[in-house]
């Protein structure tokens, strides 16, 4: 290492001013959209102990098989770097008996999480979630609601979608879906890849996301779970899709959709983007009736859904984020007299909701009017014996008569 050259770890990535203006403004609008549906901020820590992800994601999941971060405390306890927030979520609303306030619980998080996975353009070891959940309530209607914010946040973004929906119905289903489908897979076990070979008992449904030719032609004639769901679930389903359809939300039938977490139950959806190449998941989630109870907590169902920050601001390429930057304004001071009078005009600049800098580094004008260049000033206001307002992009420059009259010049 000693005289190496530092590098940020593979698979993370710096966030300087420019990213980070957009990461700013896609949470404060996110966070605005979510409070007005009554959801509440809270965190959970980064590190938790390795068992929870264990029950709670599931054994077989790839997450929890090669993707962890775990490590050793000096304590000798086993914790790993939160490599989703569901599991989270659920562990707190046990710990702290939140099933005993009025229900449903609605939380927001945004936060890093840890996955080691091969990094690829949208695909990093840490990476940015914006998360939500709704625990305590089956109503169909929070499915809905929360498929329509998870829209909106896209849609505001300018992010381009199409919505993958789906109903894994009950645990009892699922298990016997699961062997009717074991059962299918090894009569065609010759056609499988190895690795969908290697898991045929321990996730039988991962079958249905292989892009290896033989198994997706296997799995051409297999069974869905979704035609054999018992009434009160495929009720269930029925009215969360009528609720999106009145809402005039669009989605796509996809019986073959299945994510890579085993809590799932009834709802599940996924938002895809094509804009963004392999990785083309920008955000996802469903229902997991089971989870808070594996968990140690009573009966309560949730549901709730995770997006990749970063891949909503790689798809939302086209919506010029700092475009919407407030008009900056760059106050020169070409003598020292003139110091108070450019420190009043940043301050009314600043009150009118502009980003104003004067100088402050002893610079020549020249150099000052360089520096406002660099910081890519829309507005240079000259504070000398005469009070000049120069427009950068047109070149134009007048006198105003007033710091007033040179406010609204900037604001206008
Ligand atoms: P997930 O589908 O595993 O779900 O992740 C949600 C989103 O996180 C993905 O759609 C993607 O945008 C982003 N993401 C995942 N892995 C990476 C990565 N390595 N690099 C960049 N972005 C990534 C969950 O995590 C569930 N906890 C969602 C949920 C909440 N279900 C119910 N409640």
């Amino acid at each position: 290492m000693a005289g190496g050259k530092l590098q940020a770890p593979r698979g993370t990535f710096d966030v300087l001013p420019e990213d980070a203006f957009a990461r700013g403004l896609l949470r404060k609008r996110s966070e605005e959209l979510l409070e007005h549906a009554g959801y509440q901020p809270a965190e959970t820590p980064i590190f938790e102990d390795t068992g929870l992800f264990a029950r709670g994601v599931g054994e077989s999941t790839d997450i929890v098989q090669k993707e962890m971060f775990t490590f050793e405390d000096m304590g000798g306890r086993s914790l790993t770097l939160r490599p989703e927030n569901t599991a989270g979520i659920c562990r707190a609303y046990v710990e702290h008996g939140m099933h005993k306030l009025p229900q449903p619980v609605k939380l927001w998080s945004w936060g890093p999480f840890f996955r080691h996975e091969a990094p690829q353009a949208g695909r990093y070891r840490q990476f940015t979630q914006l998360n939500v959940e709704a625990l305590g309530s089956d109503d169909p209607s929070l499915d809905a609601e929360l498929i329509i914010l998870l829209a909106q946040v896209l849609e505001q973004s300018g992010v381009r979608t199409r919505l993958l929906l789906s109903s894994l119905g009950n645990a009892g289903t699922r298990a016997e879906y699961g062997e009717d489908l074991r059962a299918y897979l090894r009569a065609r076990d010759a056609w499988l890849s190895d690795e969908v070979r290697s898991r045929i008992d321990t996730n039988p449904l991962r079958a249905f996301d292989s892009d290896h030719e033989g198994t997706r032609a296997a799995m051409a004639e297999a069974p869905h779970l979704i035609d054999r769901l018992e009434p009160e679930d495929s009720m269930h389903f029925s009215e969360v899709r009528a609720l999106l359809d009145e809402a005039g939300c669009a989605y796509e039938l996809d019986p073959t959709l299945v994510r890579g977490l085993d809590y799932y139950t009834r709802t599940v959806f996924e938002f895809e983007s094509p804009d963004l190449g392999a990785q083309s998941g920008v955000g996802g989630g469903g229902r997991y009736d089971g989870l808070v109870e594996k968990l140690g907590g009573p009966p309560t169902p949730g549901v709730g859904w995770a997006a990749g920050v970063e891949r909503i601001l790689l798809a939302s390429q086209g919506m010029g984020w700092t475009a919407l930057l407030p008009v900056r304004a760059y106050v020169v001071v070409p003598k020292a007299e003139c110091r108070s009078l450019a420190f009043r005009l940043v301050q009314a600049l600043r009150d009118a909701g502009a980003l104003a800098e004067m100088e402050q580094a002893g610079r020549s004008v020249k150099g000052q009017m360089k520096q406002a260049d660099r910081i890519k000033a829309d507005y240079v206001v000259i504070a000398g014996d005469s009070l000049e307002v120069k427009d950068m992009a047109t070149g134009d420059q007048r006198e105003v008569s007033s710091l007033e009259d040179a406010v609204s010049a900037v604001t206008g």
